[in-house]
């Protein structure tokens, strides 16, 4: 799609229909010249340049993109009108659009019956997650695995509750085991399982989870707030297809995180949660004298702990789902394309001497260490750091990575062989959330060993 065509559509559409109610003068205050503006423009857009090339294939970093263009347009154009999503009488359209698209979220996740809202982000969603948490088990605490995002600890600490991380085994995956040990106690009313951990990409066995925490009475939140849309991949006949069961009892968990600003296409200020029990929408209850007065169907306030939120977000993931629906022949394609992607690298990194693999990737994210001359902690922390800064540095052919600490313990149980002179280490780690990923592979991979190898 061509962005500046649309992006005029947007403003052309907006001004006719500003142009069917009454005309009236702009205040002189708001008044900026053109000169004016281009003098600004022209440092604020130089100051841009500060930032790494997210679109590029050759960012393997974070978890970072630009949005769709759709999402774009769509984010813009509303952002015109301004809706505030908070009552229907800030925004009434886009609010609508915001229960369509979490209806659509609630469907891919198989839901039956949901409550859900979009929000700011993956760290509000979760809060919310563990709000409802606290008020259906009050005096009993949170487990989590210790893989789980530093959020979930952090947000256990604003709601008064006790967290308790939980071990990880082999290969990042809540331990059952322990979590069954743990639940055996009593003190626990609510297990987070991720699918999708922020670190390696391990999916926890959420179908295994649920059946530990229901035997116990243990209600189950599930964060895939970066893993989430890779159920659009659960059982499908591609190099690409999940497990389907961990992905399946998400459906039968009692409520769920994505973040749409993460896999789902769409700018930031874009998170979602789900309940499954539509009464939980009872602990949200209050009283708002200044809104809520249009009409008597439910607004967002009325079930999100947020006030002010973006109509303009609701309204580019509702356009950019007409367009790319969050099912496995739409937006399915495009993670099919970045798992694709994380395969294949895994293979040559594991035909390299001079790059290997910490552990095999489940999504999207590939995690490795320069080969070359590692026999202790120390040796592969100094290399990884090195290939990172020099990857960015090189002015003729850039590659930007991230890097993840992980624990010597951790290390010693993936490879054995290493001698552990150290804590821990930094390994380098790359999410490949970008279907480009999957065609500039074979380049990547060959800069990295070049990296590796000098
Ligand atoms: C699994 C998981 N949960 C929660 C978060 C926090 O989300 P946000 O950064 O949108 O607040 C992240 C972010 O990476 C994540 O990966």
């Amino acid at each position: 799609m061509d962005l500046r065509r649309w992006l005029t559509g947007g403003v052309d559409a907006i001004g006719e229909w500003q142009a069917t109610f009454w005309p009236f003068e702009r205040h002189p205050s708001l008044r900026v010249s053109d000169e004016q503006f281009a003098s600004a423009f022209s440092t604020f857009t130089e100051r841009l340049r500060e930032n790494y090339p997210f679109f590029h294939p050759s960012y393997a970093g974070q978890m970072l993109k630009p949005p769709h263009p759709a999402a774009v347009v769509g984010y813009l154009t509303a952002m015109l009108v301004n809706p505030n999503n908070h009552a229907l009488d800030g925004g009434p359209a886009t609010a609508r659009m915001e229960r369509e698209a979490v209806a659509q979220l609630a469907e891919m996740f198989g839901l039956a019956t949901h409550l859900g809202h979009l929000t700011t982000s993956g760290t509000i969603a979760n809060l919310e997650a563990l709000y409802v948490a606290r008020e259906l088990h009050p005096g009993r605490g949170v487990a989590y695995s210790a893989e789980a995002h530093y959020t979930h600890g952090r947000m256990c600490g604003v709601l008064g509750l006790e967290g308790t991380p939980v071990e990880a085994d082999d290969a990042g995956r809540l331990d059952l085991g322990a979590l069954d040990a743990l639940l055996a106690g009593g003190r626990i009313g609510t297990v987070v399982a991720t699918a999708g951990t922020t670190g390696l990409g391990a999916i926890d066995a959420v179908h295994e989870v649920l059946a530990i925490a229901r035997s116990r009475g243990v209600r189950v939140h599930v964060d895939a707030a970066y893993g989430g849309f890779f159920t659009l991949l659960a059982g499908l006949d591609d190099p690409a297809g999940l497990d389907e069961a961990p992905w399946r009892a998400i459906a039968e968990c009692d409520s769920v995180v994505v973040d749409p600003h993460k896999h789902g296409l769409q700018p930031y200020g874009c998170g979602a949660v789900l309940f499954r029990d539509p009464d939980v929408g009872r602990f949200y209850l209050h009283d708002s004298p200044y809104t809520y007065f249009t009409s008597d169907e439910l607004h967002l306030g009325e079930i999100s702990l947020e006030c002010s939120r973006a109509g303009a977000a609701a309204a580019a993931l509702w356009l950019t789902f007409r367009l790319l629906p969050p099912r496995p022949d739409g937006l399915g394609q495009v993670l099919a394309a970045c798992r694709r992607a994380a395969l294949r690298w895994a293979q040559l990194i594991s035909d390299s001497d001079r790059l290997e693999l910490y552990q095999r990737p489940e999504l999207d994210i590939v995690s490795y260490f320069p080969a070359a001359g590692a026999q202790s902690l120390s040796a592969i922390d100094q290399a990884s750091a090195r290939m990172l800064a020099e990857g960015m540095a090189d002015q003729a052919d850039p590659v930007y990575l991230s890097t993840l600490r992980v624990a010597s313990s951790d290390f010693a149980r993936r490879h054995p062989g290493i001698k552990l002179d150290r804590d821990g280490a930094r390994i380098l780690r790359s999410v490949l959330m970008k279907p480009e990923a999957e065609s500039y592979i074979s380049q990547l991979h060959s800069r990295l060993e070049q990296l590796a190898g000098a």
